[in-house]
């Protein structure tokens, strides 16, 4: 069933969603998709990293539904009592919550271990007793490692390069053996770079594209780690918006698969540099400095690029926006937000 048909049944049925992580980037985009559509949804977090701005920004967006169809449980998921106490009667789940960032995970192993390997089986285990339908989670394109060949295809992995990437394999490991050993329904979503609205732009752990664009905003230098050939497959937020909803409700066949989530294209860091500037061109800001290059970072991949054929033939997956759609959709947004920052 194609994601319009889908938008249009989940309408007329709606179920209780539990979003971790409701208060970060992903996480707070998919709340409002599915307030939007109708359903009962509960958001879990503990504002590590995300923040009361992205719910207050969700309200904003859809209204009294909030206040209706929208309920917060402020909780660490290193705490399987409040995950129990957030999936009760749950129908799905979206696991986000996690530590992101290559770079934190090299100064903090421990921490972002706890978080996203002792989290996520908390939460694997929460949502097994609580007999949910599926359990969507987040897995992460740094599983592929130093796995050389591109596009990248599901089955071909390499070894991890960061303890993020050991994370977040383990969680495809342990969502496989709760697969076999006591029957829970499970998909994981191979994200590659997500961009868009509500993406954090600040800190030290901010992803490339907010960074730039805020740095440019307020005239500031612009540093490239390397020599600007690293390319990604930049995915914007609404196709991994899509995604999700489509593994939770998907039939046997997406059932305990892992997914691809990306556009199959690559850009590099220089091709996105010029388009980045040409979008603030179009919006008027003067953004003509040229990037200042310096080393690479330790843990980061040379190349990505997703195979989506797996997620287009089991999900029925078709990406909205490629990264040039994407950049021209979520550039007033940053504007925007980050102008009144
Ligand atoms: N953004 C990307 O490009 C990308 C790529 C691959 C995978 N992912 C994964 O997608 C998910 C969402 O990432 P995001 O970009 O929205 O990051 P984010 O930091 O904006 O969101 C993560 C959310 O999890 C919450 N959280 C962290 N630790 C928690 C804890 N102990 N208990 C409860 N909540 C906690 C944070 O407060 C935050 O709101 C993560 O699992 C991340 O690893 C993201």
């Amino acid at each position: 069933m194609p994601f319009e048909e889908l938008k249009t049944t989940l309408q007329q049925s709606p179920k209780s969603w539990l979003v971790t992580g409701a208060a970060g980037f992903i996480g707070s985009n998919l709340v409002e998709t599915l307030l939007k559509l109708g359903q009962i949804v509960v958001g879990l977090d503990n504002f590590a990293t995300g923040h009361q701005h992205n719910l207050a920004d969700v309200e904003a967006e859809v209204g009294p539904a909030f206040r209706q169809r929208f309920r917060m449980f402020e909780g660490d998921i290193r705490s399987l009592d409040s995950c129990r106490r957030s999936v009760a009667d749950a129908d799905y789940v979206l696991h986000q919550a996690a530590l992101g960032s290559v770079p934190r995970s090299l100064e903090d192993p421990v921490t972002t271990d706890s978080v996203n390997t002792g989290g996520f089986l908390n939460m694997l285990v929460a949502a097994r007793d609580e007999g949910v339908s599926r359990f969507v989670y987040a897995a992460s394109s740094s599983t592929y490692g130093d796995h050389e060949a591109l596009p990248k295809m599901e089955d071909r992995i390499g070894k991890p390069l960061s303890p993020y990437a050991v994370t977040k394999y383990v969680n495809e490991l342990y969502a496989d053996v709760f697969a076999k050993s006591y029957g829970i329904s499970t998909v994981g979503l191979r994200y590659f770079n997500v961009f868009g609205r509500r993406q954090d732009p600040d800190g030290a752990y901010a992803a490339v594209i907010p960074k730039w664009i805020s740095a440019m905003l307020r005239g500031d230098d612009v540093f490239i780690n390397g020599d600007g050939e690293t390319s990604r497959d930049f995915c914007y937020i609404d196709n991994v918006v899509q995604a999700n909803i489509l593994a939770a409700v998907r039939g046997d066949d997406a059932k305990n698969e892992v997914f691809n989530v990306g556009c199959g294209d690559r850009t590099s860091l220089n091709q996105l540099y010029r388009m980045i500037q040409t979008s603030l061109g179009d919006l008027g800001v003067d953004a003509g400095k040229n990037p200042i290059h310096r080393e690479f970072r330790q843990g980061d991949v040379r190349h990505s690029q997703a195979d989506i054929g797996k997620a287009k033939h089991l999900l029925g997956y078709a990406p909205s926006h490629n990264v040039a759609d994407g950049l021209q959709t979520a550039m007033p947004w940053y504007r925007h937000f980050l102008e009144a920052a």
